[in-house]
């Protein structure tokens, strides 16, 4: 339980003396890298998802490289997705020396607006990347349906989505079985499982998986594991080119007990989200975040909307004197200075979603070792002052000091 001087944080990662025991190990055996805990991690994270082929790899940017590097993505195409994301996802797509074309979002969400995506493809589309924003799934149905009318292959950025679930077809199953070609998936600290850095990519296709392993590993023929192993001398090829992506078998061992740790870190997070929901109802000026009757979110991260006329980093930085930490939601990749070039990417639909809802929205701190009262303790500072009608007015501007008449 946290004193009311007590900072309470954005994220904290779940980690213990299972994970620490889990490096040690592998410490202690010898074998450091990609080897039998990679392998062991692959084969139940792949378990968990409900799929065949699970290919691990050093974070989810080069997950992301990978997949697009297999659907053939290279320079000159264009790949399908949003502004409103974390920059590796559009970042990814100029690792190929493709294009991103961006679109806008859901008027009420802060996924794909899947309406948008058919105008936006031209004779050098190659690929559609969505995103599961915030742990959220997107409306994979109605994108897979275009992918497969254009004969597209749909990639998911899955990044914040380990064990979120979808309505498919009546059963509830879990993000990266995959529903479109290929799932990438993060184990960065802020999300609900972590390995340090790492990431996933999951699919049911297996010469993409024979792709991901021989490119994780520089392109090289024969894997270490399989040349230590091997009772006669195996000289390796590198007939294509390949990188270093691999992951550690420290990280897989911690990742091993983190995935064990998944369901009921999830099962916290919805309760606690279900808790916020229930005290911001009410809250005049903050909208609260929905599942789609096809969703079930893991609450990777819990992001507010605020009303047009109120300062989103007032708000925040009155949050942070009573010691509660948050972030601004997501980012608009385009206006980004890395995307200030014309020629980094094409915007193909108004982005106006996307920019407000980037100055709009404010996440909240979610996480497993939080307690009721912390949630108490949030909504309560968050009541008085949104109240505070002259947080908007006095800080709107601030740079111009405008102060209310
Ligand atoms: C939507 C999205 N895509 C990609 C990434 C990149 O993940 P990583 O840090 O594992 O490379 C992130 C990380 O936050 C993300 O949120």
């Amino acid at each position: 339980m946290s004193s009311p001087q007590s900072t309470i944080p954005v994220a904290k990662p779940v980690l213990g003396e299972e994970e620490a025991e889990a490096a040690r190990r592998v410490i202690l055996s010898g074998w450091v890298t990609q080897g039998p805990e990679v392998a062991a991690f692959e084969k139940e994270f792949a378990a968990f998802v409900g799929t065949v082929h699970a290919c691990a790899v050093s974070n989810c940017t080069t997950a992301l490289h990978l997949a697009l590097m297999a659907v053939d993505v290279g320079s000159g195409d264009e790949v399908i997705t949003v502004s409103h994301s974390f920059i590796a996802t559009a970042n990814a797509v100029r690792y190929c020396g493709a294009v991103p074309v961006f679109v806008d979002i859901e008027p009420d969400g802060y996924n794909i607006d899947p309406s948008l995506i058919e105008a936006a493809i031209t004779p050098r589309t190659k690929a559609i990347l969505c995103v599961h924003q915030l742990g959220m799934p997107c409306n994979l149905r109605s994108i897979v349906e275009i992918g497969k009318r254009h004969s597209l292959p749909v990639i998911e950025d899955a990044a914040c989505a380990s064990g979120s679930e979808i309505l498919w077809e009546g059963c509830w199953e879990k993000i990266g079985k995959p529903h479109g070609d290929i799932a990438c998936f993060s184990f960065h600290p802020r999300k609900v499982v972590t390995t340090g850095d790492g990431g996933m990519l999951t699919t049911a296709n297996p010469e993409y998986d024979r792709k991901f392993r021989l490119w994780r590993q520089h392109g090289m023929s024969v894997t270490d594991a399989v040349r230590h192993g091997s009772k006669q001398v195996i000289f390796e090829d590198y007939d294509e080119l390949g990188f270093n992506y691999r992951m550690t078998d420290l990280q897989a061992a911690v990742g091993r007990v983190q995935l064990r740790r998944l369901p009921e870190l999830i099962a916290q997070r919805r309760r606690f989200a279900s808790q916020y929901c229930e005290r911001l109802s009410t809250i005049p000026g903050l909208s609260i975040p929905a599942e789609p009757r096809w969703a079930r979110s893991n609450w990777q991260s819990f992001c507010v909307r605020l009303s047009d006329e109120i300062d989103q980093r007032a708000v925040m930085q009155a949050l942070l004197d009573q010691g509660i930490s948050t972030r601004r939601g997501v980012m608009n990749i385009h206006l980004e200075g890395a995307y200030v070039d014309k020629g980094s990417h094409r915007v193909a639909t108004s982005l106006t979603r996307s920019v407000s809802a980037q100055q709009q929205t404010v996440i909240l701190p979610l996480y497993a070792q939080m307690t009721e009262l912390d949630i108490i303790r949030v909504c309560e500072a968050l009541r008085p002052t949104l109240a505070d009608a002259s947080i908007g007015r006095v800080i709107r501007h601030p740079e111009k000091d405008v102060v209310p008449a």
